[in-house]
């Protein structure tokens, strides 16, 4: 069959393949493959244990692997046969140099541009959906165009809103989709051609265009008002638990409002990712560059709250179990930074389990995905902290349950028997709220929730 176009995307992570997946199969019509440098990866991508866990991806790349969808690891082959090519590569947060654990390393993101340069002797379309800081389509410009072979190239800014976890589903049916391009002829053309993609399944109006500068700075500035929006609750948790109010009463009352809505609004140990964090210190950065001081005051403020609700956690754990949990198991419900995903970047978990190694308390960590990536993350301290997959192992003789990540499986548990495999005084600490309190205190537990009162036995 003779595609359309062919589109061609850098970077076969979190974003890239799952996004790239959903293209092809709305899309038969255009030929998409994707590419990167981690030969693994791209193993993964084409056997039937796909490198990240997301529901439904499976699904979709089944029906669209071998067809038009293809996964490689010649990105030079890649880029010569491409009209449009996304980079979908990561851009962490600098840990060198000036900058260093603010801004975004954009390395990665230089080198494809670089090798795009190298590679193509045609006019192509280049898609940054990476999240990036805003002017950085000006410097991908500046290197595309430092050769004289006189080849153009278009670059357009659409950046990725999917949550992991809900990936599938956020691609497939997208509260909107947003493409910044230049306001040349040839910009416009360009960004036609993009709109045209999506059009495949996104309702018109939700294809939202504006300059490139806006649709670069709306990506840090989403993620900053969702991250704000946990920071702001959880501080809220704090008060709560001094006063007898119920954050989750309050959540619930002040969501009603419709000016401030019911998501994300849920108080918990504090949030994770890959993103929250590394978009808002990158945007701290760049307000900080164009002197904005208390701006970048202001954003700064949420990331250091976070930090602060994730320590309180452990904090708290250490007050109710008598000031010491020295020697002491304790059962880590969850590593993934959050439910339906094995992704543990930035994770609270890791925080807390590493409160508990500095209080010589022994974690236990489980989790139905993430394990592998908890033994990567604490490679370390492999002779401190134990791991398994089931929840009942993770327990026995155990003083207390540290719930993370709010997986559903914790809920369905059989907590009488959990009691009855724990240690007493037994304790649980619920991070995100998702227990049956009540029943759990009944049980026999000594309870600890986020921003409402504890339940404890005399
Ligand atoms: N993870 C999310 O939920 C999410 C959501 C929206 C946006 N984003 C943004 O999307 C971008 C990618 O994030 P991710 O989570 O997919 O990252 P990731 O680390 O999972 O994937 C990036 C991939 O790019 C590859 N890569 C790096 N340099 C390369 C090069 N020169 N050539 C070819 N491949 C190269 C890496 O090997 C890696 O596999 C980031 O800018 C991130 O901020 C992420």
């Amino acid at each position: 069959m003779a595609f359309r176009k062919r589109i061609l995307c850098i970077g076969a992570g979190y974003v890239g393949g799952p996004t790239m997946a959903v293209i092809a199969d709305k899309c038969p019509q255009y030929k998409v493959t994707v590419v990167d440098i981690n030969r693994a990866r791209i193993e993964a991508w084409n056997s039937p244990n796909l490198p990240i866990y997301e529901p439904g991806l499976d699904a979709v790349v089944e029906r669209a692997r071998g067809r038009n969808l293809f996964f490689s690891a010649n990105i030079d082959a890649g880029i010569r046969e491409a009209d449009i090519i996304f980079v979908s590569v990561n851009t962490p947060t600098k840990n060198f140099g000036q900058g260093a654990g603010y801004a975004s390393d954009l390395q990665y993101l230089e080198q494809t541009a670089r090798r795009i340069l190298e590679v193509s002797d045609r006019p192509k379309i280049i898609v940054e959906k990476s999240t990036l800081p805003v002017r950085t389509a000006e410097a991908m410009e500046r290197i595309l165009d430092s050769t004289p072979r006189g080849v153009h190239f278009d670059v357009l800014s659409n950046p990725e809103f999917l949550a992991e976890g809900s990936a599938i589903a956020d691609l497939e049916n997208p509260d909107r989709v947003l493409l910044g391009a230049r306001d040349t002829a040839s910009g416009q053309k360009a960004l036609a051609e993009i709109v045209r993609i999506y059009a495949n399944w996104v309702p018109r109006e939700r294809i939202l265009t504006t300059n490139v500068w806006s649709s670069e700075l709306s990506k840090l500035t989403a993620n900053a008002f969702l991250a704000q929006r946990i920071s702001s609750i959880n501080t809220i948790s704090a008060l709560c638990e001094r006063t007898e109010a119920n954050v989750d009463e309050v959540a619930f009352a002040i969501g009603r409002d419709s000016r401030i809505g019911p998501k994300f609004l849920k108080a918990s140990v504090g949030f994770g990712g890959s993103c929250f964090k590394k978009d808002i210190l990158n945007l701290v950065y760049l307000c900080r560059h164009y002197g904005l001081m208390e701006v970048a005051d202001y954003w700064e403020s949420v990331v250091r709250l976070n930090d602060w609700q994730q320590h309180r956690f452990v904090g708290r754990m250490l007050t109710h179990m008598f000031n010491t949990i020295a020697g002491k198991r304790v059962a880590v419900f969850g590593f993934a930074f959050k439910a339906d995903t094995g992704d543990t970047r930035e994770t609270p978990a890791l925080t807390v389990v590493r409160d508990l190694l500095a209080e010589h308390a022994v974690p236990v960590i489980t989790d139905p995905k993430a394990i592998p990536e908890a033994r990567h993350d604490l490679a370390d301290a492999l002779d401190r902290v134990e791991f398994t997959e089931d929840p009942y192992e993770a327990v026995k003789g155990a003083h207390a349950i540290a719930v993370c990540t709010e997986w559903q499986q914790f809920v369905r548990l059989d907590y009488a028997k959990i009691f009855a495999l724990m240690r007493k005084p037994a304790f649980v600490f619920d991070g995100r709220n998702i227990l049956d309190h009540r029943k759990l205190y009944d049980v026999g537990f000594n309870v600890v929730p986020i921003g409402k009162a504890e339940l404890i036995h005399h």
